[in-house]
């Protein structure tokens, strides 16, 4: 299946796993990636030696793309914001805040950066600053997110954004899928 965002991370279908905190460790990561989604290490609060660890496992159960999420309240942040460049990973999401200090660094080293946004301020400043997409988060996802619901807040980070929008907040299902295409996403 072809999207935008499987042109732009070069994956095969357009799923993206989600990065969480002690659950999503190198193995959850490399085996979406290997089915062909985009697997995503959660860096969580976990200093910069263990998420060079996990990318480096990772790297040797799959050759196909994945990512490593930072939680921007981590005390890590800066150092891990290091790390995936100097271990050359392909894609960056972010919660819990904006990365926009980052962003430089990043875009310099060709990681593809997606920020996951819980209002369309902060996808337009996400756009600004040249992420290469967003994921607009509703607050069925829980969490550090704000409290527009996914039905909402989807549709309006679309017309908001000229960069491709990914939907998270409780889709579950091949249905969910489905209503977050026919949003936009
Ligand atoms: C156990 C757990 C831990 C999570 N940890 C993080 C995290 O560290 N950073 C982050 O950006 N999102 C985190 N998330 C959010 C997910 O990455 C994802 O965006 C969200 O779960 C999508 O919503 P859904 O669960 O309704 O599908 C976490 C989610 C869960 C369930």
């Amino acid at each position: 299946m072809k999207t935008e965002i499987t042109e732009l991370l070069g994956i095969e279908y357009p799923i993206i796993q989600g990065g969480m905190a002690w659950v999503a460790e190198y193995h959850l990561a490399a085996a979406v990636s290997e089915a062909g989604g985009l697997g995503i290490i959660g860096a969580a609060s976990a200093p910069p030696e263990w998420v060079r660890d996990q990318i480096q496992k990772a790297k040797k159960m799959t050759d196909k793309p994945f990512g490593v999420n930072i939680m921007l309240m981590s005390p890590y942040a800066d150092e891990i914001a290091k790390v995936i460049v100097e271990e050359k990973v392909k894609v960056v999401t972010t919660g819990a805040g904006s990365p926009e200090k980052y962003m430089q660094m990043w875009k310099e080293a060709d990681v593809k950066v997606i920020p996951v946004v819980a209002s369309v301020a902060l996808a337009k400043r996400m756009e600004r600053c040249h992420a290469d997409a967003v994921v607009a988060e509703g607050t069925e996802a829980g969490g550090h997110i704000g409290e527009a619901s996914t039905m909402t807040l989807v549709p309006q980070v679309v017309d908001a954004v000229k960069i491709p929008v990914i939907a998270a907040g409780g889709i579950a299902d091949g249905r969910g899928i489905a209503a977050a295409f026919m949003l936009g996403a």
